[in-house]
């Protein structure tokens, strides 16, 4: 017979995938594992463990060198991967870079884009709400050239003002403008078209970083408008090792080299060198060609399942999620307090507890969650906390995990006597 509590939970669930993920069949002390914690990595689907073996098993040669037909299986393999992945996104391949993360993207532009176009008197505009990833390199950068490092700030609801963003721009000296599509900590999904049309009016040039928007949701880098558009392949059920920039043509071609080294050049002499055509010029050395294999089969998998599939899910988790944090005494959320307005995660406090133990609680439970300033101190300062505890879905999670972090959280209050 069904209860009204699984009434409740079958209705929110649409995917129901979970079996397309080998370590989510794992125990840990007896207990199955709850993996609440996608918005520090993903878990990896066997399509995607399958597509990197198979690939070292059977084709593995380094790329853009050999003319046997191993090495051209590899070099097949690998630009594939690239089509595959700048398609998922609407972009175009031949300006679809590979980087390391997501932070070594964020990093090409700092370095190859931002040492020639930023300087003295010039501003870097980007957002209380940063990634470190997004803060430091402008900060090093800002110092580096005498430039001013300006931020937009966070509301009461973990929203921007796009009033502000309007005011900095008309001071005139805004060169870049560099904000987040979601946010790891508060969830925020920023109005990211509305920023760039209003950042590329300005003439100034825009940077979003989509770490916690391309697992998630549907996203066309085109339709978005930004000049430069980064995420990072862990997080959106491929391996680590691997992130993507996707940047405007006349913009990467103008631009010097990050990194120097083999597969960067055109050709080399003892006093000079000259440098290889896009995407290549920005791919220094051996790129991560098992990581682009394995990336180009998660991207293949979501776009099986649907990104809006996908985010229609983890909508509906995530306001459950919301739903039964409520339930918990003395808990707090940050950021937008509707399911629509976020994505797919809450960052919370409990009064009375630090959140470390708080994710230890969860831990007890087999309830994998994070805590701690996630990589956002600037933020958890104008949120006047020391860190908080975070829950984040993905594609293979049900409300029974939910269930499970509630359940936890409640049992962890009575340890505390709270
Ligand atoms: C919004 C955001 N930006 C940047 C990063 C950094 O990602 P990576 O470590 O893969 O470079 C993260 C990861 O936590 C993130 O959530």
């Amino acid at each position: 017979m069904k209860t009204a509590e699984s009434e409740r939970t079958t209705a929110v669930s649409t995917l129901d995938v979970r079996d397309d993920f080998p370590i989510l069949s794992r125990h840990i002390d007896g207990r199955p594992l709850v993996y609440l914690d996608s918005g520090a990595t993903s878990q990896k689907p066997a399509a995607v463990i399958d597509a990197i073996s198979d690939y070292l098993s059977e084709h593995n040669a380094n790329v853009h060198r050999g003319v046997y037909a191993l090495a051209q299986e590899s070099d097949a393999a690998y630009e594939s991967a690239r089509e595959r992945i700048a398609a998922f996104v609407g972009w175009e391949p031949r300006t679809t870079i590979f980087t390391k993360n997501v932070t070594e993207a964020i990093n090409l532009v700092a370095y190859a884009w931002g040492r020639t176009n930023v300087g003295p008197g010039d501003a870097v505009l980007t957002t209380q709400m940063e990634h470190h990833a997004n803060i430091v390199p402008w900060q090093v950068l800002c110092r580096e050239r005498g430039a001013e490092l300006r931020y937009l700030e966070v509301d009461e609801r973990g929203e921007l003002s796009l009033d502000q963003l309007d005011r900095e721009l008309a001071r005139g000296d805004v060169k870049l403008v560099t904000f987040t599509h979601v946010s790891n900590v508060l969830g925020t999904i920023l109005p990211v078209a509305e920023m760039t049309a209003r950042v590329r009016a300005a003439g100034a040039t825009s940077l979003v970083d989509g770490a916690q928007a391309v697992p998630h949701m549907p996203v066309n880098t085109a339709a978005l408008g930004a000049d430069f558009y980064a995420w990072t392949g862990h997080k959106a059920l491929g391996p680590t090792g691997i992130g993507v920039l996707h940047g405007r043509t006349e913009i990467l071609e103008q631009m010097e080299p990050f990194l120097t080294g083999g597969d960067m050049i055109a050709s080399v002499d003892f006093d000079g060198a000259t440098w290889n055509e896009l995407p290549f010029k920005f791919e220094a050395g051996t790129p991560p060609i098992a990581e682009a294999v394995g990336l180009g089969a998660a991207v293949d998998y979501l776009s099986a399942l649907g990104m809006e599939r996908v985010r229609a899910h983890e909508r509906k988790l995530t306001g459950y999620l919301l739903d039964r944090l409520r339930e918990v005494p003395g808990l707090r959320v940050v950021g937008p307090p509707e399911a629509e307005n976020r994505g797919g995660l809450a960052s919370f406090t409990i009064e009375g507890m630090h959140a470390h133990d708080i994710a230890e609680l969860a831990n007890r439970g087999g309830v994998c969650i994070r805590a701690g300033h996630h990589c956002a101190q600037p933020l958890m300062r104008r949120l006047g906390v020391a860190a908080t505890a975070r829950a984040s879905v993905g594609v293979y999670n049900e409300p029974v995990d939910v269930d499970a972090l509630i359940d936890a959280l409640l049992a962890g209050r009575r340890v505390f006597e709270l």
